[in-house]
């Protein structure tokens, strides 16, 4: 296994699951709520887990992937990104499911996921590949995706990070 393997797959997911809302029947609210809280779940689940095991790791061993300006600035970036994603999953649960506030507050939540996913693979996964040995990705993917096995069924409580304080907690 590598981690950016996962991580990227697990992207291809989310974006799969905001398409599916797309054409999902409009009236049946049930469905689309059940739709949305199984993406909720794996946006917030795999927004902390590359919190816990990706990003610590990408702090010690990263050197700035793409377009970064370095790997300080594409990690505190990240961070920003995952409680900005965290504010709109929130936005979508306070709207009432099927009217025209809940849509708009899901297409808020695929834009700002969609605009993190992007940089994500451009700077945060390059930079991991070309700094991390596979053993250690093989490692990190297994740590990963234990965590999201264990809060797979309920989710976790979304928590919002200082992406400052992120990084100099991992820097050593
Ligand atoms: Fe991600
Ligand atoms: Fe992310």
């Amino acid at each position: 296994m590598d981690i950016t393997e996962v991580i990227l797959h697990q992207h291809g997911e989310q974006r799969r699951m905001f398409g599916m809302l797309e054409e999902w029947p409009r009236d049946d609210h049930a469905g689309l709520d059940a739709v949305w809280q199984r993406l909720a779940v794996l946006l917030e689940v795999h927004a902390e887990a590359e919190e816990r095991y990706f990003y610590p790791e990408l702090v010690r061993l990263g050197t700035g992937g793409g377009d970064a300006e370095s790997v300080d600035e594409e990690v505190e970036d990240a961070i920003k990104d995952h409680n900005d994603i965290r504010d709109a999953v929130r936005h979508v649960g306070r709207s009432s499911v099927g009217s025209d506030e809940w849509w708009k507050a899901v297409l808020e939540a695929n834009i700002a996921n969609s605009d993190h996913m992007a940089e994500e693979e451009r700077q945060d996964l390059a930079d991991f590949r070309k700094n991390a040995s596979l053993v250690r990705r093989h490692e990190i993917a297994v740590q990963f995706l234990r965590y999201e096995a264990e809060h797979w069924a309920n989710g976790v409580t979304p928590t919002d990070k200082d992406p400052e304080k992120f990084v100099e907690d991992y820097e050593s």
